[in-house]
């Protein structure tokens, strides 16, 4: 018989959602720091004047934001706007140990996670902080495959596309030390016939391989933030706590009719005070708002589908059709286990890339388990019973289903509602299928042997923690149930103000001039395995891209 455990609620809710959680008895490895360079250039929003000039104007600082402002940083004037704070000195958001505790502490409001829940019922977050995702995220670290390249609508430079990799990479990536968890899934991804090994490799490659980390050896949190140490510091300003309200437009021209062109933005300090930053001639405003605040901040700003924007009483000022739609986020899914033996911390660093339209990833945490109040079998409910729970996860690729965005408000710091329609395309449901087979797979895989508990009568089985996979699993229906049933999110949601319908490949917006939008809005699909590394990248590649653009311009 299992011995009765009752535990919190809120711990279960997201062990559901990724298994998880910190303090470990293990003292936290010290590492001598000095504070960071860019430091020097972050401002609070407070301290900005009421107006100022600018040659770029970058909306949020956060994974594409940051390698962009610092790019054109070398050759222009840049103001970079974040609504949340620095994550610098911040020790749950700095170690790999405070993931979980971070998105425990999400709320809508003012935490550096900000919660949001999409009309299906699945918890989701956004970063609300400098670095953006990275300061917030499980850090694995892969490049895009192949097929991303092809079916992005852009017409990638790929040597550039390289360049800006190894520019980041060179700054906040590192490689995973695998131990036992970690090592187990990579053997089982093997023996489940998901190979070649590749060993370890930052590029998207078909098998099983070790990909990157943002978090080093320490297990310290490196983030967008660190590449502003790379920008030319006398023509660069971050401000944080900086809350865009708006995109100001004006017509570039007295004609009636004529296009219409950005010209600055309007965004609040912490005080509630108002303050306009203006961009000059040949300058841009560049939205990095992330997937969520992108659209939602066009669609405040009048840009979005004209009947939409009426019946909230914003005053049109372009109609764009697809601002907001053809937004999507990956399901996820899978199950967790209490491990029998000590477990530990991880978070993803082994990934197994399928040719079935799936990418399995694994995790390992030390979970507190409040005990039950009235406990039999503990005397002293006060402390937790700390359990190790490992888990296995499926990721599908695409996906091909898609979901919108709408406003709850015109209050730009309250969160859109969002609706994802998981699964509502068949093949999307097919490749969680073939995933979560696949999961089943591993379970069975030797590998995974010492991850079970003896039973009654000498058999050995596994623990779980939520939903088991089911027992038939060549069963399509009960498969698609279990898909269906225990849907959870990845955070790699995406779309928005995809390339082609929004943007243009070049990634200026439709129809309004010195505009732009560089940030996991404009993808139609998630890069690769998981879309930090892309989303970095593509910061570098545009703002490299600009650079040269205005070289060939000048003289
Ligand atoms: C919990 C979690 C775990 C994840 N794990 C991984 C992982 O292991 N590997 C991986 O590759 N990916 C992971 N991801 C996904 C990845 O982090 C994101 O896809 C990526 O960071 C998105 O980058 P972005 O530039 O589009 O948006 P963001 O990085 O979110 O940047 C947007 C920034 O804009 C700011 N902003 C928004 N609106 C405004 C406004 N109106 N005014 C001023 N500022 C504003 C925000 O505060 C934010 O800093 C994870 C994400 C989460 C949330
Ligand atoms: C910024 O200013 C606000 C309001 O004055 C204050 O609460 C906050 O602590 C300041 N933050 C930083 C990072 O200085
Ligand atoms: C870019 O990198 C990829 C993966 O490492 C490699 O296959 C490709 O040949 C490179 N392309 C160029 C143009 O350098
Ligand atoms: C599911 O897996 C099967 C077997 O590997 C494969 O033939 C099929 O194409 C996969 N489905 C999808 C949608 O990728």
């Amino acid at each position: 018989m299992a011995r009765p455990i009752c535990f919190c609620l809120q711990y279960f809710a997201l062990l559901m959602s990724f298994g998880a959680i910190v303090s470990y008895a293990r003292p936290p490895l010290q590492h001598p720091q000095e504070e960071p360079s860019y430091l020097k250039f972050v401002f609070n929003a407070t301290e900005l004047p009421p107006q100022d000039y600018y040659d770029y104007i970058i909306v949020g600082g956060g994974t594409a934001g940051c390698p962009l402002a610092a790019t054109l940083s070398r050759a222009y004037k840049v103001l970079v706007l974040e609504r949340g704070g620095v994550a610098y000195g911040k020790p749950n958001l700095m170690n790999h140990e405070g993931f979980l505790t971070t998105l425990m502490d999400a709320n809508p409001f003012d935490s550096p996670a900000q919660a949001f829940t999409s009309e299906e019922g699945v918890s989701n977050a956004r970063g609300r902080v400098l670095g953006g995702g990275t300061a917030i995220n499980a850090g694995f670290y892969s490049r895009a495959d192949r097929e991303f390249y092809q079916k992005s609508g852009v017409d990638w430079d790929q040597k550039i596309v390289n360049k800006s990799y190894e520019w980041v990479e060179r700054a906040i990536v590192f490689r995973p030390e695998l131990r036992d968890w970690q090592l187990a899934v990579r053997d089982g991804l093997l023996e489940a016939g998901i190979d070649p090994f590749n060993g370890f490799r930052l590029d998207h490659v078909a098998g099983t391989k070790i990909g990157g980390s943002i978090f080093d050896s320490y297990g310290k949190r490196h983030t967008a933030a660190d590449l502003l140490s790379y920008a030319k510091p006398s023509n660069i300003k971050v401000s944080v706590h900086a809350s865009v309200e708006r995109v100001l437009l004006a017509s570039s021209s007295p004609h009636a009719g004529s296009r219409l062109s950005a010209v600055g933005v309007a965004y609040r300090d912490h005080m509630g005070k108002y303050h306009h930053a203006l961009v000059g001639k040949h300058g841009e405003v560049i939205l990095s708002a992330g997937a969520i605040g992108s659209p939602q901040l066009l669609l405040l700003s009048g840009i979005g589908p004209r009947p939409y924007l009426s019946a909230w009483g914003i005053p049109v000022a372009h109609h764009l059709p697809s601002v907001g739609q053809f937004l999507y986020d990956n399901p996820r899914n899978g199950i967790s286990i209490v491990a029998p033996i000590p477990l530990e911390q991880s978070l993803i660093q082994v990934v197994g890339i399928t040719e079935s339209g799936a990418y399995i990833e694994a995790a390992s945490n030390v979970i507190p388990f409040a005990s039950p109040p009235h406990s039999v079998f503990i005397r002293t409910p006060s402390s937790p019973l700390y359990l190790p729970v490992a888990t296995l996860m499926e990721k599908i690729i695409g996906p091909l289903s898609s979901g919108s965005l709408r406003l709850a408000s015109t209050d730009i710091r309250v969160n859109p509602i969002v609706r994802f329609n998981y699964f509502n395309n068949p093949v999307d449901l097919e490749r969680c299928v073939n995933g979560t087979r696949m999961i089943g797979d591993i379970l069975r895989s030797r590998s995974l042997e010492n991850f079970k508990f003896r039973d009654w009568f000498g058999g050995r089985s596994f623990r779980f923690v939520g939903p088991a996979l089911p027992v038939d699993q060549s069963n399509h229906r009960v498969m698609e149930d279990f898909c269906r049933r225990t849907v959870s999110t990845i955070w790699h949601y995406h779309g928005g103000c995809v390339v082609g319908k929004v943007v243009d490949r070049n990634f200026r917006l439709n129809g309004i001039d010195a505009l732009r939008v560089v940030d996991g809005s404009t993808f139609g699909v998630s890069p690769g395995t998981n879309p930090q590394a892309t989303v970095l990248m593509l910061g570098r590649y545009v703002g490299l891209k600009i650079l040269r653009e205005r070289m060939r311009y000048k003289s």
